[in-house]
């Protein structure tokens, strides 16, 4: 059995829906133990990463970046990053927003590099944007063209689970992809 934490902060439930439906994708793929963590718990004990194979990290975007509580997670693993504990495991991250752009990139950009710093493989969003295919826009897989990670956008104000079916449907397939690399890539070395 592989195991992938899906870390995240969620002030208002939404980044956390989201979370919830990569791990039910995840969790559809045999041998995959997928399991969500709160990253304000981790930034406890952050050495409680070294159990997972893969890690997806996801932070609400606040004002074009990780909001403050995933930031404190970040930093937290300062010293997993100076022992390299985590290199070679995988990794990919998603954000949510209330924008349809909002900044969103520079939100990934920031879980990319904290990833890449810890000598981990990023998996990106290998998911054709399904609209040009003929779905409906609030219903296609994709719908914001996101490659590097997972996009998902609610309105402001809106009730924490109304994003529109696409954004569902993508995070599913996210957290389904992901646990195939990492059946693929196979168990990360312990030290
Ligand atoms: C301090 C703050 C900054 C925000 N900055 C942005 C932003 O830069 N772009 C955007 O589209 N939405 C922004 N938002 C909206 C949030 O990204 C959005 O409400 C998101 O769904 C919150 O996730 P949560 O419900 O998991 O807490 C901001 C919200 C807050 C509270």
């Amino acid at each position: 059995m592989q195991k992938l934490a899906v870390i995240h902060h969620s002030a208002h439930g939404h980044t956390e829906f989201i979370a919830r439906h990569i791990v039910a994708g995840a969790s559809g793929v045999p041998q995959v133990e997928a399991q969500l963590l709160r990253a304000e718990d981790l930034a406890r004990t952050p050495d409680d990463l070294l159990a997972y194979d893969g890690i997806i990290l996801g932070s609400p975007t606040y004002l074009g970046g990780v909001s403050g509580p995933f930031k404190s997670f970040m930093d937290a693993t300062g010293r997993l990053w100076r022992t390299q504990q985590l290199k070679g495991r995988l990794a990919a991250g998603f954000t949510v927003s209330s924008l349809p752009s909002g900044d969103k990139q520079s939100t990934l950009l920031s879980l990319f590099i904290f990833a890449m710093q810890h000598g981990m493989l990023w998996v990106g969003n290998p998911i054709l944007p399904e609209q040009h295919s003929g779905v409906p826009y609030e219903e296609a897989a994709n719908r914001l063209g996101s490659w590097s990670g997972l996009m998902a956008q609610a309105a402001h104000g809106s009730s924490a689970d109304a994003f529109p079916p696409g954004d569902v449907k993508t995070a599913r397939m996210f957290g389904r992809q992901f646990a195939e690399s990492l059946l693929r890539v196979g168990p990360a070395e312990r030290a």
